[in-house]
């Protein structure tokens, strides 16, 4: 039986997907600028694990459950701070470049930030919740077309209640991946649709992302700029990144 791959593009499709359940799909979120990047870069980096959370006060409360977590995450695009928690200064804020070795090998992140964190959220009512970039993405394809599942569906993380076009391009790589390492595959009008978004950006990814609305704020801050860049190393983590029962995302195996 074919494999049938969908896209939620933007947060309308998962909010109400989430409403009805994701069944026996395996989902896998995208929040390429940046919070996926950023967890799969933490990852890589030797942190225990990512504990998404949907607003601040939860993201604070869970520090109860994880005892020397480090709070991470963005409003705005920025790292948290004391005024807006309620007295607290986040340890780290998204951009993937501070989630370096020194900073997160060993340790329970908890992050909350504006849409990749939601989507996580919304998913996990999936059989399995794989977080992808493009920086694991070629790993991510390798382990889902392994998986038994009639039915995979990609969710596209977005931006406040709108598509991201970084989001849909991630997504449409990996439609592309797919249709190559799967024998039987059934790609629907939205994974369509993201795949030839894909294939007519490919050769100006970098251009294409930072002319997008994302791409353009966090060209705009001097020192948020190099992310862009950073979120499109394709294939530089070779992980997994599942999201387990006990709501922590972890590499896996
Ligand atoms: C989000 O979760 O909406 C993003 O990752 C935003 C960001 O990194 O600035």
């Amino acid at each position: 039986m074919a494999v049938k791959i969908e896209v939620d593009l933007s947060p309308a499709d998962y909010q109400a997907r989430a409403a009805t359940g994701f069944g026996n799909a395996v989902c896998v979120v995208f929040d390429i600028l940046r919070a996926t990047s950023v967890m799969v870069t933490g990852l890589a980096n030797g942190a225990a694990g990512f504990v998404p959370a949907a607003e601040i006060p939860e993201a604070l409360a869970l520090r109860s459950q994880h005892r020397n977590a480090l709070l991470a995450g963005e409003r705005n695009g920025l790292r948290i701070t004391a005024a807006q928690s309620g007295g607290v200064e986040f340890d780290l804020g998204n951009s993937p470049r501070e989630y370096t070795r020194d900073q997160v090998a060993g340790r329970i992140i908890i992050s909350t930030t504006t849409n990749g964190t939601r989507a996580l959220r919304a998913g996990v009512t999936a059989q399995s919740v794989a977080v992808a970039s493009f920086l694991n993405l070629n790993a991510t394809a390798d382990w889902l077309a392994q998986q038994p599942t009639a039915q995979v569906i990609l969710v596209c993380a977005g931006t406040a209640e709108f598509p991201a076009l970084e989001d849909i391009l991630g997504a449409g790589a990996l439609c592309e991946l797919l249709v190559r390492k799967l024998a039987k595959i059934q790609l629907l009008d939205s994974a369509e649709t993201a795949r030839r978004v894909y294939c007519e950006a490919r050769l100006d990814l970098f251009g294409v992302i930072s002319r997008s609305q994302n791409g353009r704020r966090l060209m705009a801050n001097v020192e948020l700029r190099d992310d862009v860049e950073f979120c499109l190393q394709r294939d530089s983590c070779n992980l997994v990144a599942l999201l387990g029962a006990d709501g922590v995302i972890r590499r896996s195996g």
